[in-house]
């Protein structure tokens, strides 16, 4: 009877220490561009920018918060709070930072320094690459 379970438990184990590996890389080197352009909607720490006391802002800021929420928390780091997948957040991820979707542009018009420069989007990339090389 052990026998049996021992393999599934070891590479259940392995998987773990793969997601632990990712998220050490992903504190060092992604967290930091992510705190500064996705928590405000992906995260727990809101830190509401000056436009949300302007009228209408606030309901827009919401609703994205809540909708963004249901898609993809980073606030507890890696793997993400979603209904995806690792893998699949990754590339959800991979690609949102590439064609510019995320953060949305109704942000930032208002908020252009949270942009991604071409640089953080090359340390996503990067980070992602080697995330997926690991859990292949
Ligand atoms: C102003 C709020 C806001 C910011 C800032 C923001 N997002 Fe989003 N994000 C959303 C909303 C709302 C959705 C869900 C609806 C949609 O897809 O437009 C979403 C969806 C996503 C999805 C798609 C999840 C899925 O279901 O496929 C990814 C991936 C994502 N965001 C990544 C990011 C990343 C990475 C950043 C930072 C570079 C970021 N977002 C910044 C509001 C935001």
């Amino acid at each position: 009877m052990k026998k049996e379970i021992q393999p599934v438990a070891s590479a259940d184990n392995e998987l773990k220490q793969k997601y632990t590996q990712i998220n050490k890389l992903y504190i060092k080197t992604v967290k930091p561009i992510f705190k500064k352009s996705c928590f405000d909607c992906h995260g727990n720490t809101t830190n509401y920018p000056w436009y949300y006391k302007v009228l209408g802002v606030k309901q827009l800021i919401d609703s994205d918060i809540k909708e963004s929420k249901k898609h993809l928390d980073f606030s507890k780091d890696f793997p993400f709070i979603s209904h995806e997948t690792p893998l699949k957040d990754l590339d959800a991820i991979g690609k949102s930072v590439n064609n510019n979707s995320m953060p949305p542009f109704r942000y930032l018009i208002m908020h252009g320094d949270k942009k991604l420069t071409k640089d953080e989007i090359k340390q996503v990339d990067k980070w992602i690459r080697e995330s997926k090389e690991l859990l292949k």
